[in-house]
């Protein structure tokens, strides 16, 4: 394949896969995949072999997930339309809502949801509530920041829920541990426990990265059944994203140039931060290149290594992208060689939140999508041409 391309690679998928069936199978949680993570539809079909549902936030998300997963949605969104409800409706089997005012006005009745209904039932109504607690420490992916826009505090419900609410919703995890997540059981249910009786199941959300090399799964199976134990009629969800795409493929990019100002060198490569690695950005946080090391020692979530290694540390350069934005570059790395121009550059674990939020500024021609297969055969999922870019504007 020519480059850039992101390459999947189907075993570490699968590897992913079977870890989070077992965690389901042994804490007796529903763990859906979040398609704001991830959403390569051509690989639903493996999906299928080890999950059940999925979870969207929009009516796109929710017809991909009826349409191309062959299951209704869990949908969540902080804001339902008039425009795009009666397709949320038709497309899922949860539907989630940000605020008892959004409920009021959307929840449907059963005679809509058995006409708007094409999956055979009606949906079932939750609300997403806020614990005002979160060990996240990145405000950008902190959704119980004082003021937060997500959920319904606690203080702000009436003690009767409405009959039609069958679910509460809470998302306070971003690539956190078990640890983070038992911590943050103690103060759920400290809050909403008082009206877990009137309930029938209860979303955690996601950003619990399970497949994580040093995340402690059995406390998570442990967490989840000791809360299972306590109100054994709660159906546990768990809808991660990031844990199903962790660690399973690259980008693939080459050296295009290599530029000198004041001291500083530059590859500049066939691929953008902002457009193609926007998290690396935006977290901010330095990823991972083969074969070169961060310098100094990148810390995830920290400020990215802005200034100079010191001298003999190896080739050291930034990174650039392909883009007009001047930002559009992170370092440095250190390489053990000069860069060469043709040669390749790949950034490690460049699968989850990469593909679902690439956008074609300045019309840069957006990687190939490939997955390497378990017999080791390459399929090309997509390439995309200058179509691509003019249809987003027909
Ligand atoms: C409501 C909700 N559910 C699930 C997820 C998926 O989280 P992650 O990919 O970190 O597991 C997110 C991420 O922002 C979210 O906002």
């Amino acid at each position: 394949m020519t480059t850039p391309y992101y390459l999947l690679e189907e075993e570490k998928l699968r590897r992913n896969l079977a870890l989070i069936r077992d965690v389901a199978d042994r804490s007796g949680a529903e763990i859906i995949l979040a398609f704001k993570a991830f959403a390569l539809w051509k690989t639903f079909p493996i999906f299928r072999e080890y999950i059940s549902a999925t979870t969207a936030s929009s009516p796109d998300e929710a017809r991909l997930a009826l349409e191309e997963f062959g299951a209704p949605a869990h949908t969540y969104s902080p804001a339902y339309t008039e425009h795009d409800f009666p397709e949320i409706l038709r497309c899922s089997s949860h539907i989630t809502f940000n605020s008892l005012s959004q409920f009021h006005r959307f929840k449907p009745t059963p005679a809509l949801s058995v006409r708007e209904g094409q999956w055979g039932g009606a949906p079932s109504l939750g609300l997403r509530v806020n614990p005002e607690y979160s060990e996240i420490e990145t405000e950008l992916y902190n959704p119980c920041a004082p003021g937060s826009r997500f959920g319904v505090l606690a203080e702000d419900l009436p003690a009767e829920l409405p009959s039609a609410l069958e679910g509460f919703h809470i998302h306070c995890h971003c690539e956190s541990s078990a640890e983070n997540f038992a911590r943050t059981l103690v103060h759920i249910e400290e809050k909403f426990s008082r009206w877990f009786p009137q309930l029938k199941w209860i979303n955690f959300g996601g950003g619990h990265l399970m497949t994580r090399k040093d995340y402690n799964v059995e406390l998570l199976v442990e967490t989840l059944r000791g809360f299972h134990a306590r109100y054994p009629h709660l159906r546990m969800i768990l809808e991660p994203g990031s844990a199903f795409a962790w660690q399973t493929g690259h980008l693939v990019a080459s050296v295009v140039d290599v530029v000198e100002n004041h001291g500083i060198r530059t590859a500049i490569l066939d691929v953008s931060f902002t457009c193609h690695m926007p998290d690396c950005l935006e977290m901010p946080y330095t990823p991972e290149v083969r074969g070169a090391m961060a310098s100094p020692n990148p810390s995830e979530g920290g400020e990215p290594p802005f200034s100079p290694p010191s001298e003999g540390a190896g080739e050291a350069y930034r990174l650039g992208g392909n883009s007009c934005l001047s930002g559009d570059f992170m370092g440095y790395w250190q390489f053990d060689h000069e860069l060469q121009v043709g040669e390749e550059v790949i950034f490690e674990d460049m699968i989850h939140y990469t593909t679902v939020k690439t956008n074609m500024f300045n019309g840069i021609s957006h990687p190939a999508i490939g997955m390497l297969h378990l017999d080791g055969s390459l399929e090309i999922l997509r390439q995309f041409s200058y179509d691509d870019y003019r249809s987003r504007m027909d």
